[in-house]
């Protein structure tokens, strides 16, 4: 009798254990929601770059491992890792030809490897360069803030003039414009980091005129994996069959001590099959277009400037009213534009997207932005 009494209470104080813990449990669930709710208003949204969390949130096998012991920093490039990265340029630029052709692997993405080509342009030329856009404002300003960085180059503001270097990005940063140069320059610059089908799902390149000009020894390519999710781990690469430049590229690397960081190549080696498997293009490229249309249904056509090519849109917007909804934005002077404009980076997590969408379709931001001209 005794026995059966403990077990019915045993049975009682387990089921009020239970009772308790799932009260508790629920209590501090709906205490973290109410709180991230809180913060959602009072935090800052970041859509000023691109959050590489975005490709790891949805790539589950895309790793970056870091090993301490093993950074070390090495001049050159493995052969191994270009001939990877050729063997998948063929597998997603169905025309591409890397016959004649060299290639220099950056330590700092395209940042540095556009500094290195405008060293090695200036060492050819022996004198001072200049360099201009091929195209009026918006244009990213990261060019023309290197070519003024340097005593030996000088950007040009005036498109008309004729220079020793024309910059194409294309397609554009902000635009998504695909362009083409103007060939009033004796080099051209092609700045090709958008043009993947990550963000095109074409499994060719948007710029067909560069296989002509590849055989051109005044021209180079510039691209780098920043825009698979990397931004950060830099690696970039410049393409030309100009042997000098190629030379030049790489001495500029030694000389200002810019070795490879082994441990990066090492893991864009291994993840080099994910980045360009065509299934992640494809969804990355859905992902984008998804949110050009939700972006479109809040904020009015007039307003946008860029198309769906890049997962990039230059608003008329000043940056000052995102900030008011604190979203941390691009301003419009970083491509030569008036702070009339400001760019928003498509690339950011789910979350921190839906709350940007939240805050500017809210009444308050609406009537912000009604009577811009
Ligand atoms: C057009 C363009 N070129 C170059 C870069 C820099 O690339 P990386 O990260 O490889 O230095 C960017 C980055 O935003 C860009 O938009």
């Amino acid at each position: 009798m005794n026995i059966k009494k403990e077990i019915k209470y045993f049975i009682i104080i387990f089921l009020i254990i239970i009772m308790l813990f799932y009260l508790i449990n629920n209590f501090s669930r709906y205490n973290d929601k109410i709180k991230k709710n809180n913060n959602n208003q009072s935090e800052w949204l970041n859509c000023y770059y691109a959050d590489p969390i975005i490709f790891a949130e949805r790539i589950p096998k895309l790793k970056i491992e870091q090993n301490e012991s093993n950074i070390t920093y090495m001049h050159y490039t493995p052969e191994r890792f270009k001939e990877k990265l050729k063997e998948y340029l063929h597998h997603i630029e169905n025309n591409f030809n890397s016959k004649n052709l060299y290639f220099v692997f950056s330590p700092g993405g395209t940042t540095a490897a556009i500094s290195a080509c405008y060293y090695a342009i200036q060492y050819l030329e022996k004198k001072k360069i200049t360099i201009k856009s091929c195209v009026k404002p918006p244009y990213y300003t990261l060019h023309k803030k290197l070519a003024n960085y340097e005593k030996n180059s000088e950007w040009i503001d005036d498109i008309n003039k004729k220079t020793d270097v024309e910059v194409v990005v294309s397609p554009n940063n902000p635009t998504g414009e695909i362009l083409k140069p103007t060939f009033t320059s004796k080099y051209i610059l092609l700045d090709s980091v958008y043009d993947k089908p990550l963000f095109s799902n074409k499994y060719y390149t948007l710029n067909p005129w560069k296989l002509e000009l590849y055989k051109n020894p005044y021209f180079c390519e510039v691209n780098s994996f920043s825009k698979y999710g990397y931004a950060g781990v830099r690696v970039g690469y410049l393409i030309t069959s100009n042997k000098e430049i190629a030379d030049l590229v790489t001495k500029y690397f030694e000389i200002k001590n810019l070795g490879l960081n082994s441990w990066a190549m090492a893991n864009y080696e291994k993840n080099i099959p994910v980045i360009f498997n065509k299934s992640f293009g494809k969804e990355n490229y859905e992902l984008v277009q998804k949110r050009h249309k939700e972006i479109r249904e809040i904020i009015p056509q007039r307003f946008i400037y860029s198309n769906n090519n890049i997962p990039l849109i230059l608003l008329k917007i000043p940056a000052n009213i995102f900030y008011k909804y604190k979203i941390k934005i691009r301003p419009g002077e970083e491509f030569a534009t008036s702070n009339d404009y400001s760019r928003i980076n498509l690339m950011v997590s789910e979350d921190v997207w839906k709350n940007i969408l939240k805050r500017i379709s809210s009444e308050n931001f609406q009537n912000d932005i009604k009577f811009l001209k």
